[in-house]
């Protein structure tokens, strides 16, 4: 089978990086992918855009693709699953009408509130003035979310009501995300605790959560610093119990997917929930229409079977099929620290020489996948504000991270800054045994 896979992020080389790996993949594309992207597949220069979306098509159709796999939330958004299944091609994603569950705050808050998911208490808006109000009656800490898609930066935490005020401006009066995105906000009650990714795949009713992980949002050490797209990941999340995972699907999954099917939005992907574990239980933050970046680097590094059949037991409406205790998982942890380009979050600086690319290469369990990189001539030049995720794999947490930590320590750029500190909570609250078990979820 040819394979497409939509985006040009870490998280698509590790897709794509996975993918190659199936004894059924006869080859791979990336549209656009990046220069690690090119090492496992084809990249082909099409972007995401819906003014792309014609040309996607047709280059699938060309090549016979039998599975188009999307990255990125923005053309989930504007319908490029729709577009292609119109089209008779085979896509792995949520259509328009449920990738609203991410790009409409709003709607997903509503859909939370509707299904009783357990979620920060809030209001939404229309008008700035009747914000302002709600903000000046509430005694508790808030955030302030623009309604639409704002490569995650339309969510402000706030620790005054001065701040939340001047979010509602940034977002609704100065249209700091632009006219669309800030029409409307989700005002809620700020939370307190950790975060966990959990990754879901969904078809129709049916759930398969995949092993928990936890991101790092906070661009500096100690959750310091404005928030990023992810510094580092890992996998497992051993604050996720099974107890607590057992409470999330109950509580939380199965509710949401089946008000998704009452809607008639049936849900047909990854489903990313992304909650804050309080002292009152597991709280939903947002949901997500795709796979995380980067949780699904350390995530991937870690699956043993063949990805490929369980992104189509999804397509297909097969999952139901799948034994869950039959998915293998390497029973190791994974840690991945994030690289990133001087001034990211902010303005960066691209076109950057990376060093001990190749060194790294030849380390054991160590993957190293790019996201804001491209090739020019022999050398790999800085192409985004996140440049590389890497990736290793340990007998315990504490070793991945040493291992993770020494590959980073063998690759430079000039301006690269990335946090020292990727895994430490976990580290501080578990101190993990070594793995001696059976890959989790196996029951023999
Ligand atoms: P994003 O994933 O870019 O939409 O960013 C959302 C992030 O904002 C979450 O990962 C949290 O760190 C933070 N956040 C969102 N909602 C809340 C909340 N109610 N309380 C505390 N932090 C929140
Ligand atoms: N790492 C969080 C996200 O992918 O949204």
């Amino acid at each position: 089978m040819r394979i497409l896979v939509v985006g040009k992020g870490g998280r698509e080389h590790a897709l794509v990086w996975k993918l190659a790996q199936s004894p059924r993949v006869t080859r791979v594309f990336c549209a656009p992918g990046n220069a690690g992207t090119a090492g496992q597949a084809e990249n082909v220069p099409i972007d995401s855009t819906p003014n792309d979306f014609d040309r996607l098509i047709r280059f699938a159709k060309k090549e016979k693709i039998g599975l188009v796999v999307i990255g990125p939330e923005e053309p989930l958004a504007h319908g490029l699953t729709d577009a292609m299944q119109a089209e008779g091609l085979r896509v792995f994603g949520p259509t328009k009408n449920a990738a609203r569950l991410e790009a409409s705050k709003v709607f997903a808050k509503n859909l939370m509130r509707q299904a009783d998911v357990p979620t920060a208490e809030f209001r939404t808006f229309d008008h700035p003035q009747l914000a302002r109000h709600y903000i000046e009656s509430r005694e508790y800490p808030l955030v302030v979310k623009a309604d639409g898609l704002a490569a995650g930066k339309g969510v402000i935490v706030c620790s005054t009501k001065q701040e939340a005020l001047q979010a509602i401006d940034r977002i609704m009066v100065q249209e700091e995300f632009g006219a669309a995105v800030g029409r409307q906000v989700v005002v809620e009650k700020r939370l307190e605790g950790q975060e966990l990714s959990l990754f879901s795949l969904v078809s129709g009713r049916t759930i398969l959560p995949l092993p928990p992980t936890q991101d790092h949002k906070a661009v500096y050490d100690g959750d310091q610093g404005p928030n990023t797209g992810g510094m580092g990941a890992y996998c497992p999340a051993p604050i996720a119990t099974p107890e607590l995972l057992q409470q999330i699907e109950e509580q939380i999954l199965v509710p949401t997917v089946s008000a998704m099917k009452h809607a008639r939005m049936s849900y047909r992907g990854l489903l990313f929930t992304g909650l804050m574990l309080t002292n009152q239980g597991p709280r939903v933050l947002e949901y997500n229409v795709r796979f995380g970046d980067p949780e699904t680097q350390p995530l991937l590094m870690r699956l043993k079977s063949d990805l490929l059949d369980l992104l189509e037991a999804v397509v297909d409406e097969r999952l139901g099929d799948i034994d869950e205790s039959r998915i293998e998982w390497d029973p190791r942890p994974a840690v991945c620290v994030v690289l990133c380009s001087q001034g990211y979050p902010g303005p960066y600086v691209k076109g950057r020489v990376i060093q001990g690319l190749e060194e790294v290469a030849r380390l054991p369990d160590v993957q190293v996948f790019h996201a804001g990189t491209r090739q020019e001539g022999g050398v790999v030049l800085t192409d985004g504000g996140r440049v590389l995720g890497v990736t290793a794999l340990g007998e315990t947490l504490a070793d991945a991270k040493r291992r993770a930590y020494e590959a980073v320590a063998r690759i430079s750029f000039s301006g690269m800054h990335y946090r020292k500190d990727i895994a430490d909570k976990a580290l501080a609250v578990t101190p993990t045994p070594p793995v001696t078990s059976a890959p989790e979820g196996a029951t023999s």
